[in-house]
């Protein structure tokens, strides 16, 4: 079996920082999206992975290289134009050949990983196998309409939902896949849908499986979704110190502190995770807070927050929270009077004062 990771795309949901970065490069607990994914397929023991790729390409195959670092043989399928998952397969039949294949969306996270999900296919042998989770507002999804081990009709967000089981971005296809996705027209919004494709299967009677995930799935698509993925991993975090803490500083609970990292005075209270070579210095980092790499945080507040690499925030006077901060990023206070605050920020972004 082969994978095909979907690593292309636009990324509208994210901006301003997709403006400048692939959005399944952003980090959460301080590790790419993507490289959770390409984790949890090495695990179910797939070996050969083609990368969809757009407009960031050059960055993703900086940051996965060959894949070898994962276990993988990564090789890069260019997609011109983010014309739709089912798009995305149909000009990856030269990768796929005739094997079955994993489709994995290069943004969402699942808990407990694709094993049992790729043994199962492989016990049942059917056409295709989608993966389903339970959420509470069916109506902002993808939903399946099943009919005792079998699907009966996907429903893009359907306004009255049949069941609560909701389409995760993992798809398991046999080469069948490659006849509905010739046979499909584009959506209303241009795309070729993979929903459409996968309900062409189940229209001529190809066998459409089911599984139910175990533990939580997160598509990081939007922000609130990217900081609840980001929770959701520290949750779990492994604390460690590897950086170096002074004796005025208190670290609580569950923190993780790289190397090179320096703790000035400051209290972080875990689950957090600090960056290589990270100086936080006079300040508070509280709960689900993520800062990266060669950051500077100085008499600041910080808490359920992503911040990437090289940013500074430094004299900031109100705690910063429920925040993504881009790279290279600087956020200061100046006790200049009168006060007053001095923006400069690129498009689509959000600064919101509460
Ligand atoms: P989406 O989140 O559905 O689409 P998007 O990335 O364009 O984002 P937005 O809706 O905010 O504009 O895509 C899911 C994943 O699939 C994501 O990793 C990007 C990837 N993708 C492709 O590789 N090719 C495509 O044609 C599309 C639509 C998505």
């Amino acid at each position: 079996m082969k994978a095909l990771v979907l690593s292309g795309g636009r990324g509208t949901r994210l901006r301003p920082i997709t403006h400048t970065r692939a959005k399944q490069l952003i980090p959460v607990a301080n590790q790419p999206v993507l490289f959770y994914g390409l984790k949890a397929i090495a695990e179910a023991g797939i070996k050969e992975v083609g990368i969809v790729v757009g407009e960031t390409h050059e960055e993703i195959e900086s940051a996965v290289g060959n894949g070898k670092k994962f276990g993988l043989q990564v090789s890069y399928i260019q997609q011109a134009e983010p014309l739709g998952l089912a798009h995305a397969v149909l000009i990856s039949k030269k990768f796929l050949g005739n094997e079955p294949f994993v489709m994995y969306l290069g943004d969402n996270l699942l808990k407990s990983g694709i094993k049992k999900f790729v043994e199962q296919f492989n016990k049942e042998k059917a056409h295709a196998g989608i993966l389903l989770a339970r959420v509470k507002n069916p109506s902002s999804f993808g939903v399946a309409e099943l009919k005792g081990d079998r699907v009966k009709r996907l429903v893009e967000k359907p306004k009255k939902p049949k069941s609560d089981l909701a389409l995760v971005g993992v798809y398991i296809f046999d080469q069948t896949i490659h006849t509905a996705v010739r046979a499909i027209k584009p959506s209303s919004r241009g795309e070729l849908e993979i929903t459409d494709a996968i309900q062409w299967l189940i229209d001529h009677g190809k066998k459409v499986r089911f599984s139910v995930v175990d533990g939580w799935w997160k598509d990081t698509g939007k922000v609130e979704d990217l900081l609840e993925a980001n929770r959701m991993i520290l949750d779990e975090l492994e604390p460690k110190v590897l950086g170096k803490v002074d004796a005025s500083s208190k670290i609580e609970f569950r923190v993780r502190i790289e190397k090179g990292a320096v703790v000035k005075n400051s209290r972080i209270l875990g689950p957090a995770v600090i960056g290589a070579g990270t100086l936080i210095e006079n300040s508070y980092i509280g709960p689900f807070t993520a800062i990266a790499e060669n950051c500077k945080v100085k008499n600041a507040e910080i808490e359920h927050s992503i911040i990437m690499a090289e940013s500074r925030i430094e004299n900031i006077s109100r705690r910063l929270s429920d925040s993504l901060v881009g790279r290279n990023t600087r956020i200061s206070c100046s006790k200049q009077k009168p006060g007053a605050l001095r923006l400069i920020i690129g498009d689509s972004s959000e600064v919101e004062l509460v």
